[in-house]
Parts: C-alpha cells; structure tokens; sequence
C-alpha cells in the first residue's frame, strides 16, 4: 500500500462521499474509515465499499486518546483527514457539551496521537499531512447589503454567470474568526488547535472552510433532507424566522473533490475556503425544493406550498454567509460541477428513491429527539 489514510467521521454525510471517492479513486492506498457511530453515523452509507480490500473500518471515539494513539500505530497512519464532529447548529443550543467534547478534545486527542506517532518515526513529519474539515461558520455572518440580491458579485472570470449576491463582502482566507452558535464557536476553537500544532510542533496540517452542503446521505435533521421527507409525508416545513437568512450551498461530491485535491496538493499550514458562489435565501431555496419535489412526485405545482411553517427563528442565527473559493479555484483548479437546480434535483430523486433508508433513521431515538426539539418551539 502507497499510503495509510485514516478518515475519521466516515460514516456521516459527507465523510461518507469522501470514503467512497478516495477507496474508488486510490486502489494503492489502504482507507482506514473511523467512526463512533453516533446518531448521524451509519454504515448503510458506506455499503457499496465495505468489502473492498483497500477499506477498514474502526469504531472509536475520536476524544479517546489511547484508542488514538492504538489506531495511528496499528495502521502505520500517514495522513488524517478529520471529519469526525458534532454537526447540527440546533443541536449545540441544546447540548453545547458534546459539540465541545468531540469538536474541541476530540480534534485535540487526534491531533496529539498524531503529533507522537509521527515524531518518534524514521522521516518525522516528512510526508505526513493532518487535515482537518472545517467550515465556514467559524467566521460569523455578513451584511445583507441588498435583500433582492442584485449586488453584483467577482468579476465574470473568477465568479459564475449571473450568480445572485446579497451583500458585497464575502468570507475569505483572512477573514477574522466570529463565530455565534455553540457549534461554531466549537469548530473555531478545533481550527486553532491545529494551527498550534502547525506553529508549535511544526506539523504538516491544512484546513479546509466549507460553505452548507447538500446530496445523498445527510442525516434528515439538515435543511434540505429534512423537508423533502417532509413533503413526502405531508408534514410541517418549519422555516426559521421570516426565512431570509442566505446560505451558500455546494453539492457535497463537489466538497469531496476539494477536499481530495486539498489533501494531496494542499501547501502545509494554509487554509482553503470551499463554497459554490451559489447564495440562496431560505425561503427561496424552500419554494423551488417544494415545487421540485412535488414536480418529481408527480404533484401538480404547488400542491405542497401550505406545509410552509414560519417557526420561532433559531436564537443567533446568522444572516448570511457567502465563501469566495477565488484562491482554491486559482491555485488548484478546482470548480464547482453542478448548476444548483440540477444537483437539488438529483438531491430530491436521490431521497425520494432511498425512502428506507430515510424511514430507519428517522424512526426511534432519533424521533424521539425530534419532537421534543420542536414541542418547544
Ligand atoms: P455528520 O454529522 O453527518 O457526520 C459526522 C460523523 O462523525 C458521524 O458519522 C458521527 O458518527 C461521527 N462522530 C461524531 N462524534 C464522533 C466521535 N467523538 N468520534 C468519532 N466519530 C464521531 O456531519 P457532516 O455534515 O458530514 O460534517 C462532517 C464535517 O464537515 C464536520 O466536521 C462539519 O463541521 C464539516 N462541515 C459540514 C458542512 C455541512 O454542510 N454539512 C459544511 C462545512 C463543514
Ligand atoms: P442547516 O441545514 O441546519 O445548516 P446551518 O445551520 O449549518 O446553516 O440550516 C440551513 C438554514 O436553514 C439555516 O439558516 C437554518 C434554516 N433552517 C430552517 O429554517 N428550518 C429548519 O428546520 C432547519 C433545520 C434549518
């Protein structure tokens, strides 16, 4: 085997994309998947490669340092690609504890068994890459300048023709780290960690700052999943606020590429923002879902436009975040592939085919979660 490349979190939504590309993509290296298996991991996502030759998996918390140090030694680990976190924002309001635990010690625990292993080997950190998975809330929310979106965005060479923009600033490489929910001000304080290992220890890492993600196998507590199984069942589509909070939203296969050619091309010590200049405002983003999905369930139009619900808003929800992905697009030839009407589609028929899917793990523990979280409100 060329390589030992230990992915932690793959088994969630888009770790489970980056498992799939990189076992498909590199038969030399030996994938060594790690996963606690919480609520938002699940095995059934990585089916198509489990019996693969080039594949392990290993169940371990990622805050358990010695199960750390074990994994590192026993796979003779070259690189780490972390993906492994508590995701949900609505989550960390309610149990900011475990976003801290496994975001915070959990990236530290990784980052030290990482440290050692490598210190005391023939090359030292030669070769070796720590790269960890960030995102973009880590630098707060920007100005809506223009809620019609009719700011104009990067110039045509470096942005996408006729992409809408709300404001003119966007998050870049420096800007300053603001976060506002217990999820994001957990991940911040990851991204920091690993750059003290960077500056302290001279470890080899890169971060990457990804904007919202959407495709197949996000857990249905998401935006996007969440609401085309509600229209499947004809329940409540619960719009936070007024619903005019932007997000930029990218098609996680796209974030798997980035992320793959960040890991092997990535210089040690950057940090690369990854987003698809593709803002839409919640209810925007939910009207054209419900009118897709009820498209594909052969619903006439607008047949499930009255489950829209405007809901108490989410407390410190941040209004807007936009990436400019300019220095990933320039300095490694990255693009975004999809048009967004065409990966929403693909995103909605994806669901709407794996209905079992979505039924298993939206029954028990999770439901039970779910209502209590919504009873609240
Ligand atoms: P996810 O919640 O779907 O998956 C997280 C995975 O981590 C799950 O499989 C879970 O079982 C595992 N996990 C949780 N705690 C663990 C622990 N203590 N030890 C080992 N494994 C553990 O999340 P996701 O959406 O796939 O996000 C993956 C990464 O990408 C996260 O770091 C997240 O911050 C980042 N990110 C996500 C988005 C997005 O839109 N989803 C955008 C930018 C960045
Ligand atoms: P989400 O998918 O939770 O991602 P994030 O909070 O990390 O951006 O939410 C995307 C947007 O959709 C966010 O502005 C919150 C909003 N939202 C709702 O309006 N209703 C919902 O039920 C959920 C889950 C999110």
């Amino acid at each position: 085997m060329k390589r030992n490349i230990l992915i932690t979190g793959g088994a969630g939504f888009i770790g489970s994309h980056v498992v799939r590309l990189f076992v498909n993509k590199y038969p030399d290296y030996r994938i060594i998947c790690l996963d606690l298996l919480t609520y938002a991991g699940n095995l059934e996502n990585l089916a198509d490669v489990e019996h693969r030759e080039n594949y392990a998996f290993v169940k371990a918390d990622i805050a358990d340092l010695d199960a750390m140090r074990d994994v590192m030694k026993k796979y003779d680990i070259d690189g780490v690609i972390n993906l492994a976190a508590e995701s949900h924002v609505d989550r960390s309001i309610t149990d900011p504890f475990s976003f801290a635990r496994t975001n915070v010690m959990g990236t530290l625990a990784l980052l030290q068994a990482a440290k050692e292993y490598w210190m005391q080997s023939p090359g030292g950190f030669d070769g070796k890459m720590f790269y960890h998975i960030s995102t973009d809330e880590v630098y707060g929310s920007l100005p809506v300048d223009c809620p019609d979106g009719t700011v104009p965005p990067f110039s045509a060479h470096s942005s996408r023709e006729g992409q809408v923009a709300y404001g003119s600033s966007y998050f870049t490489e420096q800007s300053a780290y603001s976060p506002h929910s217990p999820y994001s001000a957990s991940k911040a304080s990851s991204d920091h960690f690993v750059r003290a290992f960077h500056d302290t220890y001279g470890m080899p890492t890169v971060i990457s700052n990804c904007s919202n993600n959407y495709g197949p196998y996000q857990f249905p507590e998401k935006l996007i999943p969440l609401f085309i199984n509600n229209i499947r069942k004809g329940l409540p589509l619960p719009v936070y606020g007024k619903g005019l909070n932007i997000r930029d939203w990218l098609y996680v296969e796209d974030h798997a590429r980035a992320i793959d050619l960040i890991f092997h091309n990535g210089s040690p010590s950057d940090t690369y923002n990854i987003g698809g200049f593709n803002e839409w405002k919640n209810i925007d983003l939910v009207r054209l879902l419900v009118k897709v999905t009820d498209r594909v369930l052969g619903n006439p139009e607008g047949y499930s436009e009255h489950l829209i619900t405007f809901v108490t808003d989410r407390p410190g929800h941040d209004a807007r975040y936009a990436i400019d992905s300019r220095k990933l697009q320039a300095g490694l030839g990255w693009e975004p592939s999809l048009q967004f009407e065409e990966g929403l589609e693909r995103t909605v028929r994806w669901y709407l085919s794996h209905q079992e899917w979505l039924d298993r793990i939206t029954s028990g523990e999770y439901v039970k979660y779910y209502e209590t979280m919504y009873s609240n409100r």
